[in-house]
């Protein structure tokens, strides 16, 4: 039998103050417990629980021998095949095996379920963080948060390395669109929005006491990963993710630290230490970031968990410097990722050399079994088969789409162009992007980076158009545009995709469009009446010298398998109603170029479209004259 103790009829006092949550999100844990079974484990038992191990690292037998306290999935490592019923046997394996310890300590499973479980081939795919934050509505993140969960609940996946709470300065980084935006009170918000759909209460728990969170999520990365500054990055050719963030420190409290702050009052019980460094000391190694100010001035009770391989860097060339460096600094759970008898044995010896002491071990194993009894893991901790409906359930795909409609940003709109009439005789579409579903997912979709094509479920824009354009329209598709009669089209959508990226694979020194994307507005404009500009993008673009190729410019983010959404409110069943979650720069000069340094600037300094904006119907957008 597990001896980690049920909660349900002595949950003695209430962990953290939630304030007005509190009656939401009662998370309940009794300490006193927790000392018991502290003073139960053996030094391994404790090394054990702080140890993160990536699944295909493990050997069989590993995870009972090392008493490994957490599992997860890298990105783009699935079972095979790929479906739910494989997932589940893989997760219950791993639970078995920690189950056989003597303690009997259920594992933490984690994956990124970024947006939506994207892993799980043929799972709801939402729209990424920046569309939630350009919809604007709490309730929807907090849903999307809760509909994620359930389908990772239905693999057996309790822990998701989500929310991101990144504040992104600059256009050119590869994780702009896993932020909900760049303004401080937004993202803090949409952070807290979701930290509570993801952390509900399971329903048959919602009265009294032993209400336990229906999974965990994490508040990610602490702290000012978007805040580094271009050319400062040391990872392979990545230009910022990963660098250093040089603001003061009254800057980084005033636009970074609130939303963990909220993070923390909304239930968050980990927190993911970030790669970057701030004025060059590695966060996995900033004692006074994670453990003064984290857990300290912000009462952070959970834990905090190193990044993919992130203590490695904390003291390049010297492990056991860096794991003694970052255990000390406050890092509770090592993503180690996969050699777990190096950590460990390094970890060990520390602490009988005496270079980490075992009251931060202590300290550390109390902050995830926390987690662990706050999930309710020790009454079940094997995969449950009840959520397997919500996989791609109605209800979840109706939501998703809910998403992508309330999320389209209306650019610009010459002469009412949008929306379309739905009885057009001609209607061309055309671009890569408008009829592929991993194109308009981007990454974190079943690939670390995405992948183009139709590798999971889900429906097009193409599919959209051809479902809304009415029956007397024809509707013609061309990837690149060309089409062989030469009748001019009545309307024409071209749909500009970037290629999906992750990371810092994604940061970009030129975010302008491309020559053939150039050329195939070129080509589109001069067959077409009206030409639509539809860009399926993780971050803004430059655009300004294009501007004048098209009557109407919409930012569709990267929609997710749910795409087909896109023409709602293209042809106007929905009304466009997003606004920029980030300023939209007129050129390459003025990058980085965000709401925190461009106030004031005007005319050509100004950016092209500001923060808030967005088009309603009837609306157009006056251009500043000729900007050089
Ligand atoms: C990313 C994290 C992610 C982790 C685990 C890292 O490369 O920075 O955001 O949670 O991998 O997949």
């Amino acid at each position: 039998m597990p001896v980690l103790p049920s909660l349900a009829s002595r949950c003695l006092r209430p962990l953290l103050t939630l304030g007005l949550l509190a009656a939401a999100i009662p998370v309940c844990a009794d300490e006193a417990r927790i000392d018991a079974l502290l003073a139960r484990m053996a030094l391994e038992d404790k090394i054990g629980q702080m140890t993160l191990v990536e699944r295909s690292s493990l050997r069989p037998g590993d995870i009972t021998r090392y008493r490994i306290g957490g599992v997860l999935n890298g990105a783009g490592d699935a079972p095979e095949p790929n479906s739910a019923a494989s997932w589940r046997a893989m997760t219950a394996a791993f639970q078995q095996e920690a189950l056989a310890t003597p303690l009997a300590i259920p594992l933490l499973h984690g994956v990124d379920a970024v947006h939506g479980h994207g892993h799980l081939k043929d799972a709801t795919v939402f729209p990424h963080n920046i569309a939630l934050g350009a919809a604007d509505d709490v309730e929807l993140t907090e849903a999307v948060a809760r509909a994620t969960a359930e389908e990772m609940l239905a693999t057996g996946l309790w822990w998701n390395f989500a929310p991101a709470l990144s504040i992104p300065r600059d256009a050119r980084w590869g994780r702009v669109y896993e932020a909900f935006g760049e303004d401080t009170e937004l993202v803090a918000r949409h952070g807290a929005a979701w930290l509570r759909g993801a952390q509900r209460l399971r329903p048959d728990d919602q009265a009294g006491e032993g209400q336990q969170l229906l999974s965990l999520g994490t508040a990610k990365h602490f702290i000012g990963d978007g805040a580094t500054a271009w050319g400062s990055s040391t990872t392979g050719d990545f230009q910022i993710d990963r660098g250093d963030m040089r603001d003061d420190e009254a800057t980084l409290r005033r636009i970074d630290l609130p939303p963990y702050r909220a993070a923390i009052e909304a239930g968050a019980l980990s927190v993911m230490a970030s790669f970057s460094s701030w004025q060059g000391v590695p966060l996995h190694g900033h004692r006074y970031l994670l453990t003064d100010v984290l857990k300290g001035e912000l009462g952070f009770k959970g834990f905090v968990v190193s990044d993919w391989g992130g203590i490695d860097a904390v003291r390049p060339g010297d492990y056991r410097g860096a794991v003694v460096t970052a255990v000390n600094a406050g890092v509770d759970m090592v993503m180690v990722p996969a050699d777990y008898p190096q950590f460990t044995s390094t970890l060990l010896q520390a602490v009988r050399d005496g270079a980490v002491s075992e009251a931060r071990i202590d300290d550390a194993v109390r902050r995830i079994l926390r987690a662990k009894l706050a999930l309710g893991l020790q009454q079940q901790a094997l995969p449950s088969t009840d959520w397997q409906a919500s996989i791609r359930s109605p209800q979840h795909l109706n939501l998703a789409r809910q998403v992508v409609q309330r999320s389209l940003v209306l650019l610009q709109n010459r002469e009412q162009t949008l929306p379309l009439a739905q009885n057009l005789p001609l209607l061309r579409v055309a671009g890569p992007g408008a009829d592929d579903i991993g194109l308009q997912s981007g990454g974190w979709t079943l690939e670390w980076q995405g992948q183009p094509g139709n590798h999971t479920a889900g429906a097009t824009i193409l599919d959209g158009v051809r479902a809304l354009a009415g029956n007397a329209t024809t509707v013609e598709y061309s990837a690149s545009g060309e089409f062989t009669a030469t009748t001019r089209a009545d309307a024409c959508i071209s749909v500009l995709a970037e290629a999906p990226y992750a990371e810092g694979v994604g940061d970009r020194a030129d975010i302008s469009l491309n020559p053939e994307e150039i050329a195939l507005l070129q080509r589109m404009q001069a067959q077409c009446a009206r030409h639509v500009v539809l860009l399926l993008a993780g971050r803004p673009r430059l655009i300004s010298a294009q501007l004048g190729l098209a009557d109407a410019w919409v930012m569709g983010w990267l929609p997710g398998s749910e795409g087909a959404a896109v023409a709602d409110v293209l042809f106007g069943v929905v009304p466009f109603s997003g606004r920029l979650p980030v300023s939209w720069p007129r050129s390459a000069g003025q990058l980085p170029l965000n709401l925190h340094n461009s106030s004031g600037k005007t005319g050509c300094d100004a950016p092209l479209f500001p923060l808030g904006h967005g088009l309603r119907a009837g609306q157009q957008w006056l251009a500043t004259g000729e900007c050089r």
